[in-house]
């Protein structure tokens, strides 16, 4: 059986867990308190976040309620479509280090590409990393044409390109120009919110590993150099979630599993986004 890494390493040299913890929809101290230990004692070290989630301040609670060391563990977040342009994005993440009661992000993403301050946002992102408030920076929800857009003016290109990914909406496309351009690819909604859950394909595949079908799918994804952070308030699928290093899929389910694209989002167009300035 194949070894693979429990961690990518990045375009800047830096390391990134292959699975992390999705912190969305996580509202209330004791949820958070409760799953960040289970996850954190499971193995998960990533843990996602974002301002738009209003959860930066519990994520940062809980890590000193549990008393987690801060260089044990990687802190995503990311810069929301209010705070985007280049004076507001410093400013919120002043901001946010401060809810997270941290000193420095270990990923800073823009959350979604939106026209009006596509450059003046990214050239934050460079300076912040400049000023050592981030260790490594990257986008989320850029389709192609935004990171060949963003190529013309960018310094330094993004590390990571956090996007909707699961076996519904396979991005093999994106998923292949990352990688030519030493992009890392990161899948969120990973289990496609549930909505892959009851596939039979899948299920079968799942009984003949002895494994769940959301196992399956979070090996379909790492197998394939994608990395994930799937989102669980329950302890047993929050345990289930990080197993998955020890059974390895063929060539042949991976395709049997390629081939149930159906281009479904669960989440927003990026390029409708991009347009209108803010999620709809
Ligand atoms: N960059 C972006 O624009 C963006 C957008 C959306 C999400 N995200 C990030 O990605 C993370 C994950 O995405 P997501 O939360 O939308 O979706 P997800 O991880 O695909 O699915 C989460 C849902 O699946 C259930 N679930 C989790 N593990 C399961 C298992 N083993 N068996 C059965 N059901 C299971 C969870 O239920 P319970 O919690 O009830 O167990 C929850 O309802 C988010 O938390 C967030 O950090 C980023």
């Amino acid at each position: 059986m194949s070894e693979i890494e429990k961690t990518l390493t990045l375009k800047d040299g830096n390391k990134m867990p292959l699975v992390g913890f999705g912190t969305y929809l996580l509202t209330d101290q004791e949820t958070m308190d409760q799953s960040i230990k289970t996850a954190y004692d499971a193995g998960y070290r990533l843990f996602d976040t974002a301002q738009l989630y209003r959860n930066e301040d519990l994520l940062g609670q809980s890590f000193i309620n549990l008393q987690i060391p801060r260089d044990e563990i990687f802190i995503t977040s990311k810069v929301a479509e209010y705070s985007q342009g280049y004076d507001l994005t410093i400013a919120s993440i002043d901001d946010s280090l401060k809810r997270l009661q941290t000193d420095h992000l270990d990923l800073l993403l823009v959350h979604w590409p939106i026209q009006t301050q596509f450059f003046d946002t990214w050239r934050a992102l460079e300076q912040l990393k400049k000023d050592g408030k981030v260790k490594s920076i990257g986008v989320s929800n850029y389709q192609q044409v935004h990171l060949q857009l963003l190529a013309t003016k960018a310094e330094e290109m993004p590390a990571v390109n956090q996007v909707e990914l699961h076996p519904y909406l396979t991005n093999k496309p994106l998923v292949k120009f990352d990688e030519q351009e030493k992009i890392a690819t990161q899948a969120w909604s990973p289990l496609g919110r549930g909505a892959v859950l009851d596939n039979p394909m899948i299920a079968k595949i799942a009984a003949h590993h002895s494994k769940s079908v959301a196992q399956v799918i979070l090996r379909w994804e790492i197998q394939q150099g994608v990395a994930v952070i799937p989102k669980s308030k329950t302890p047993e699928r929050i345990k289930e979630n990080i197993d998955i290093f020890d059974f390895e899929l063929t060539e042949d389910e991976m395709t049997m599993i390629d081939l149930l694209n159906k281009n479904q989002r669960t989440g927003n167009e990026p390029e409708l986004v991009y347009e209108l300035g803010k999620q709809y």
